[in-house]
């Protein structure tokens, strides 16, 4: 589906999948998007880039026609590059690769976009924002990382706050979306907000409860703290 950028930027809650119920997939991205989620969140993890693995494209795919949002999916891989011809095939909206999984990232990112797919880049908590200073106008989405990538449920990392509002000075008035992804709650996505973010990445804050009702008001708490 087309993804378009929106100029009054408003706030997106894009639930990380990784927290669903893996056995139920498509039923949960359907209870997600009926409870009001605007992006659903893939995180792709190779076992190499980082210490876990997850999913790969044939479950993209197996997805795509319970999603009716954006999938907005977040490669953990290295490289990245031999994968994204699959992922874009798969239905993805928007590919992000970590600026640090590969050599190339300007390369990266074009051919992202050459698949018809938004690009985005991540920075782990310890990458400075100075890595995307020349590549923003080929970038759609910046991805920063609040917690050090692998799993789920763990510790919002607070001095990622500072860089955020350093890369929403960088992006200006760009159509480029700044994301955060990890340990976004409801106590930590406001000062999120206020430094400029316009989505907010959240797995088990998102699906605590494990029902569809839980997920809604989950999400809604979220939207509600940010005001
Ligand atoms: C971390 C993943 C995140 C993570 C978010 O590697 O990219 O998407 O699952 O999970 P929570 O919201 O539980 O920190
Ligand atoms: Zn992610």
């Amino acid at each position: 589906m087309p993804v378009t950028f929106d100029p009054s930027r408003p706030l997106k809650i894009s639930p990380s999948i990784l927290s669903a119920d893996f056995a139920r997939l498509g039923e949960e991205v359907r209870a997600i998007e009926e409870q009001g989620c605007d992006w659903v969140h893939v995180d792709v993890m190779d076992g190499h880039y980082v210490p876990n693995i997850t999913i790969g494209p044939d479950v993209v795919a197996a997805l795509r026609p319970h999603c009716q949002t954006v999938m907005d999916v977040h490669l953990m891989i290295s490289p990245a590059d031999p994968y994204l011809e699959a992922f874009a095939n798969a239905g993805s909206d928007i590919i992000t690769v970590h600026a640090e999984a590969g050599a190339h990232l300007d390369r990266s990112l074009q051919y992202i976009r050459s698949l018809g797919c938004k690009a985005g880049v991540a920075l782990n908590p310890s990458t400075p924002e100075s890595t995307i200073q020349y590549v923003l106008d080929k970038v759609d989405l910046v991805l920063v990382m609040t917690v050090n990538p692998g799993f789920g449920g763990q510790k919002f990392i607070e001095s990622q706050v500072q860089k955020m509002a350093n890369i929403r000075k960088m992006i200006g008035d760009r159509p480029i979306w700044l994301e955060i992804d990890g340990g976004v709650t409801p106590d930590t996505a406001p000062a999120c907000r206020a430094a400029g973010v316009d989505a907010m990445v959240a797995g088990s804050a998102v699906f605590k409860g494990g029902t569809p009702e839980h997920y809604g008001r989950n999400i809604a708490a979220i939207k509600a703290a940010c005001g």
